[in-house]
């Protein structure tokens, strides 16, 4: 059986990315910091192994990644999909709030990266990264979070290049708008309305449609994809001169 390690599994994208995942027949080790939402989650599942860990803490990471070897054997695939969001002008984006989404965001992908590489090299594994639209579009209130979004893409290329000569593939998964709990502790009813004005599909994404694109990406199906950014986000991307006023 092909094992799987998703980071922040224990609600929202990468809760919806385990069960597809368990569907296609893989095992996961569920990654989480939050304990109890993850004692819930593995209550109702089977071929899962929950690790409690936070993935900026580069100690705890090289446990998790040996804990998982421990219990299943080997990692096939590795999703950094664990993120925090914060939405704050420039100048009130103190340095503390600064690196805590750093540290999540971006130090999290670094480090759980490398230390699955010795296994992902004996199994030529895959790598996806969760970034978000706003690693792809600039907008207010986001400097931090879009700032460490735009760089797990470009951390992604850089392990695309630099792992691709051991078989290892890495992929950027870029998600729109989803109704979990990360996105609407920063999404007001203004903020919801105008997504749905800007976005060409007209609505909100389900977890299940970004867990989708992600088990594709680790799949077979996928065995010559790697470098590459897919933006699951109703069309989001491809608007440039979005006017309203241009629109029937
Ligand atoms: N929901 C959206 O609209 C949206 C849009 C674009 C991108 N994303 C990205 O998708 C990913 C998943 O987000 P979600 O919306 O499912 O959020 P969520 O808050 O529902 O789930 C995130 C999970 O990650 C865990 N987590 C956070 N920091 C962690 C850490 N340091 N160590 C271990 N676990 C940690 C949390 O405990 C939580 O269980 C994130 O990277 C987020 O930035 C989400």
């Amino acid at each position: 059986m092909k094992t799987a390690i998703i980071t922040g599994a224990a609600r929202g994208i990468g809760l919806a990315t385990t069960d597809i995942l368990l569907a296609n027949g893989w095992q996961v080790a569920m990654v989480d910091r939050d304990a109890k939402a993850l004692a819930d989650a593995l209550e109702t599942r089977t071929n899962v192994h929950g690790i409690d860990c936070d993935v900026s803490d580069e100690g705890s990471v090289k446990g998790m990644i040996a804990e998982t070897l421990r219990h299943f054997g080997q990692i096939d695939a590795l999703v950094n999909n664990a993120g925090v969001a914060d939405f704050c002008p420039i100048e009130e984006t103190d340095f503390v709030r600064w690196k805590t989404v750093m540290e999540t965001n971006l130090d999290g992908v670094f480090l759980c990266t490398q230390a699955a590489i010795p296994a992902l090299k004996k199994t030529k594994g895959a790598i996806v990264n969760i970034a978000s639209i706003s690693g792809l579009r600039a907008s207010t209130l986001r400097v931090a979070y879009g700032t460490s979004k735009a760089a797990v893409i470009q951390l992604t290329l850089q392990q695309a290049v630099e792992l691709g000569e051991y078989g290892i593939r890495a992929n950027t998964v870029c998600p729109g708008p989803v109704r979990t709990k990360l996105a609407m502790a920063v999404h007001t009813q203004d903020i919801i309305d105008a997504y749905h004005d800007a976005i060409p599909l007209n609505r909100y994404g389900s977890e299940a449609e970004i867990g989708e694109v992600i088990a594709f990406l680790i799949s077979e199906k996928a065995s010559f994809v790697t470098g590459q950014t897919i933006a699951a986000d109703g069309g989001f991307e491809a608007t440039g001169v979005g006017l309203p006023a241009l629109r029937s």
